[in-house]
């Protein structure tokens, strides 16, 4: 998609991982996976070499007996082949590192001696170690000119709690070098997203104030809190899922055409739409803002415990599991077109979706009754069952029904259209443009910090005014005013699940 003009942007870049927090949850569940994945399509060169550090007294045979079963359990068994296996985890060395002391980080120096190829600093460990372990990397002449770090949100709890993990990232690495994972942006349909805006010129010159009305956009979660309560309830859906993923979907949606598919191209019109976000008042806060936190009640067909009840629970607390608001990026383009977005925790089904609704045609030449029947839509499924579909209104087909009409979606389902291509998992995707050096996919640190900035403001609202969240029902769509501050707008949240 992007012109390669690095040397390293070949399909099979040479380079060495330094995986901290090797033994954690997201390296055996997701990172473990996806490089296995990138090797077994011969995407890893063969002199592809990755260290795992963490504090665990094991060895590099006990680490990699640990690999093969995190990989075993997360890839399909299709998947899996006894060679892929052997040439993946003959990659992997182990190394016993007290993160704080910089003692012991000469390892890694001793690691890199004599290797040619760029370093990936991945640190899968809490952002407040990230200082740290760069620093300590520093020190002990482990690092070089073309080192690459890569992060992962939350990047800070407030905006000036970013400031301060990205400056001391920032001390050790330049923003060049800086990767900070989102994964909705490695995601396939988000992806898609710039090309269906940008290649089709169908779309080009609809997308503005004069022919969308507005904007949904649902990411809704089944899962509970999942044993991180002591994460999550620091944190609510708010900071966890919009102040990151929810806001970049919107920045995609809403940014202007880049003058070309280069990273700092593509950052630039993200950053002007975060400026541009309409920032919560008085009022707007009431009536365009719900918060809700799940109580007990049903999900996959099974009894659950309400938030306030789930293990390791504050049984007072007032963290938010649900968001749902109406905002406006207040430019030209967007000017008095509401972005209705909502997610939550342990609602009906995993969902996540983009509904772009068009306006209704000026003049209207069909039966009156029929008036009613919704616009265009574009409804943009990011998962499951990743597609686009553009609902149309044709005529209904039979002698008897005239020029009756008929909603129905023209469809892309990437999974039929493209039956022998497997869709990559957005870690593959983020890894491989990584070990590229390409970094359109990854957050800037001015779009992390205006995310921030907005989001600040909003959470400084809710506490001036001390609003306790709105009770749903576990398996539900959420509380019920969130439905109430669509449908005060005559519209409603789109149904098609
Ligand atoms: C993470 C959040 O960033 O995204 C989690 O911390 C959330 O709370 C997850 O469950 C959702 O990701 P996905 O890819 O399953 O939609």
């Amino acid at each position: 998609m992007i012109q390669e003009t690095s040397p390293l942007g070949s399909s099979q870049p040479d380079v060495d991982m330094a995986l901290f927090g090797a033994l954690g949850d997201l390296a055996l569940r997701k990172l473990y996976p996806a490089l296995y994945h990138l090797d077994r399509e011969g995407l890893l060169a063969d002199s592809t070499r990755i260290l795992g550090l963490a504090r665990q007294d094991d060895d590099s045979e006990i680490f990699r007996g640990k690999v093969a079963d995190a990989l075993k359990q997360h890839v399909k068994s299709s998947e899996q082949s006894h060679a892929s296996l052997e040439r993946f985890l003959a990659r992997l060395e182990y190394l016993k590192l007290d993160f704080s002391d910089v003692e012991g980080y000469e390892r890694v120096r001793d690691w890199r001696q004599g290797a040619r190829r760029p370093m990936t600093v991945y640190l899968a460990v809490p952002a407040s170690l990230y200082g740290v372990i760069c620093r300590h990397l520093e020190t002990s002449g482990s690092l070089d000119d073309e080192t690459r770090v890569v992060v992962e949100k939350p990047i800070g709890h407030d905006l000036t709690s970013s400031q301060a993990i990205n400056d001391a990232i920032g001390d050790v690495f330049p923003e060049s070098r800086i990767y900070r994972i989102d994964h909705y942006l490695g995601k396939e349909t988000v992806q898609n997203l710039i090309a269906l805006r940008f290649a089709n010129p169908l779309f080009g010159t609809q997308w503005n104030q004069n022919h969308i009305s507005h904007v949904e956009i649902t990411v809704a979660e089944q899962v509970g809190i999942e044993g991180r309560w002591g994460y999550f309830d620091q944190a609510g859906q708010l900071r966890d899922m919009v102040q990151n993923h929810l806001l970049q979907l919107v920045c995609l949606i809403a940014m202007d055409p880049p003058a070309n598919l280069d990273a700092d191209a593509i950052r630039d019109e993200k950053v002007k739409v975060l400026k541009a976000l309409k920032p919560f008042t008085g009022d707007s806060l009431d009536r365009d803002v719900v918060r809700g936190q799940y109580t007990a009640g049903t999900s996959g067909g099974k009894s659950v415990p309400g938030y306030l009840e789930e293990e390791g629970a504050n049984t007072e607390s007032r963290t938010e599991t649900f968001v749902a608001m109406k905002t406006e990026v207040a430019n030209w383009r967007w000017a008095g077109v509401p972005f209705y977005l909502r997610t939550g925790k342990r609602m009906p089904e995993k969902l996540s979706q983009i509904i772009i609704h068009f306006r209704q045609q000026p003049h209207y030449i069909f039966d009156p009754d029929q008036r009613g029947l919704a616009a265009n839509k574009l409804v943009i499924r990011l998962q499951p069952e990743e597609g686009i579909a553009l609902q149309v209104l044709t005529k209904d087909s039979g002698l008897d029904k005239g020029m009756r009409l008929r909603p129905g979606p023209l469809h892309l389902d990437f999974n039929s259209a493209f039956p022998k291509s497997r869709i990559p998992d957005a870690y593959e995707r983020l890894l491989l443009e990584v070990m590229k050096g390409q970094q359109y996919l990854f957050v800037r640190r001015d779009e992390v910090e205006y995310a921030w900035h907005w989001i600040d403001q909003l959470i400084a609202g809710w506490e001036a005014r001390d609003m306790p969240p709105r009770r749903y029902p576990a398996g539900s769509w959420g509380p019920v005013a969130s439905i109430a501050m669509i449908t005060q707008d005559g519209r409603s949240w789109y149904e098609d699940y």
